[in-house]
């Protein structure tokens, strides 16, 4: 480079990173003279050095995308369009932005595949990112029935227990969430064949769910809606993944008053959540183990905790808490596994202040090698330890 180049060559960066300060992510050239300037929780327009826009990234704020011919050109925010030659900088802005605040026109970015699945307030569909051909699942849900809590939440979550958000458009009536695909079949489906799972199957489900569940406890968000249509599961080599969906009830376990108190899936719900008389009264993150529990001797039984045809009758049951246990001391189960059922099953169910404490490490308990008969407490984990103490007390 010839001297004289360099040195305005050397002018131009420091300019540049003149601008930049500690809490830039991301400039960006816009038309004329403007400039967009990406902090961490919030989006600048700057007209020559004077603030022209600042919009806090959050929903229901909404950026609405420009493209041509599948290329991304510019922007508008507040009514305000903007244009810029830097397309790759456009798209790293979109990949920051995505799942933190609301994008528009769905229809541009992605194409329709089939249906996945479907449940009480969406449609799930499989989608194909135009630009990359990567595929996604995106969840129509009408604007009645959005909670943007749900993303909120969601976001929290970052663990392979959960799938990952990665846009949220706004259409005409409905949003779209397109997040991972996941390629599994629900529990759901699995369970349709009324046979009880094998053992092994069994214990890395109950270890998967219930450290996805511990994890999200631990975030003081509880999911209440815990059910085989809500778990995926991916069966390769005999090696069982799993991930919970659908966030739709999950609220934080901490609030005073919860949003719709009263909800959950007839046959899965804690007893103290259908049974719940005062809406303002609460209820603790408990109620998860409580679904797990009915999910687990639906596993080893084959059978439902709370079966019947009739919802009114499941309603009864449910309510109730009556459960038959005969099923589960008829199976030739390990010891310890036995000792599971005692806690999950018994004290667990119908318990809310047992099950509540026993939640800490309850996954553990599903690790190979507590799992197996005759394993040997001092090769526990320290945590376990005290997870085998407590079941003792039940
Ligand atoms: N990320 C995903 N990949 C593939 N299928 C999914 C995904 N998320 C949900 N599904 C399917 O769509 C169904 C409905 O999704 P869900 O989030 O449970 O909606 P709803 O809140 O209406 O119950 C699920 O039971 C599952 O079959
Ligand atoms: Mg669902």
């Amino acid at each position: 480079m010839l001297p004289c180049l360099e040195k305005v060559y050397q002018m131009v960066l420091q300019t540049q990173l003149q601008f930049l300060d500690n809490e830039q992510i991301l400039q960006i050239r816009l038309q004329d003279s403007y400039r967009l300037i990406l902090k961490k929780d919030y989006l600048h327009i700057y007209n020559k050095d004077d603030p022209f826009i600042s919009l806090l990234i959050c929903f229901p704020n909404l950026i609405q995308w420009y493209v041509v011919k599948d290329l991304l050109i510019g922007f508008s925010i507040n009514g305000y369009e903007f244009t810029s030659h830097q397309g790759n900088l456009l798209k790293k802005l979109k990949t920051l932005l995505g799942g933190r605040m609301l994008f528009s026109k769905v229809q541009d970015f992605f194409q329709p595949q089939k249906v996945l699945g479907s449940g009480s307030s969406s449609k799930v569909m499989g989608v194909t990112e135009k630009e990359s051909g990567n595929q996604y699942a995106a969840k129509c849900v009408k604007k009645e029935d959005m909670s943007f809590q749900e993303i909120e939440i969601n976001n929290q979550l970052q663990h392979p227990a959960f799938v990952k958000v990665k846009e949220v458009h706004q259409g005409e009536t409905s949003f779209y969430i397109v997040m991972d695909l996941l390629q599994g079949k629900t529990l759901q489906l699995f369970l349709g064949h009324h046979k009880p799972f094998q053992l092994e199957q069994t214990k890395q489900i109950m270890h998967a769910l219930l450290e996805g569940i511990e994890f999200m406890h631990s975030k003081n968000i509880m999911h209440r809606d815990i059910k085989p249509e809500n778990i995926i599961l991916e069966v390769k080599g005999g090696q069982v993944r799993l991930k919970i969906v659908d966030l739709g009830l999950a609220t934080y376990s901490t609030l005073k008053k919860f949003k719709n108190p009263k909800c959950g899936t007839i046959g899965f719900v804690a007893p103290e959540i259908i049974n719940l008389q005062n809406p303002n009264h609460t209820y603790d993150k408990a109620c998860d183990i409580f679904s797990c529990g009915v999910i687990f001797y639906r596993l080893l039984t084959g059978r439902d905790v709370f079966p019947g045809s009739k919802f009114s009758y499941v309603f009864e049951l449910n309510k109730k808490c009556n459960i038959d246990f005969t099923y589960l001391t008829l199976q030739k189960l390990p010891v310890n596994l036995t000792v599971c059922i005692c806690i999950i099953e018994e004290s667990c169910l119908k318990n809310v202040i047992k099950r509540s404490q026993i939640e800490t490490y309850s996954h553990l308990v599903f690790e190979s090698r507590i799992f197996q008969e005759h394993s040997k407490i001092q090769c526990h984990p320290k945590k376990a330890r005290v997870f085998v103490v407590q079941i003792a007390h039940c």
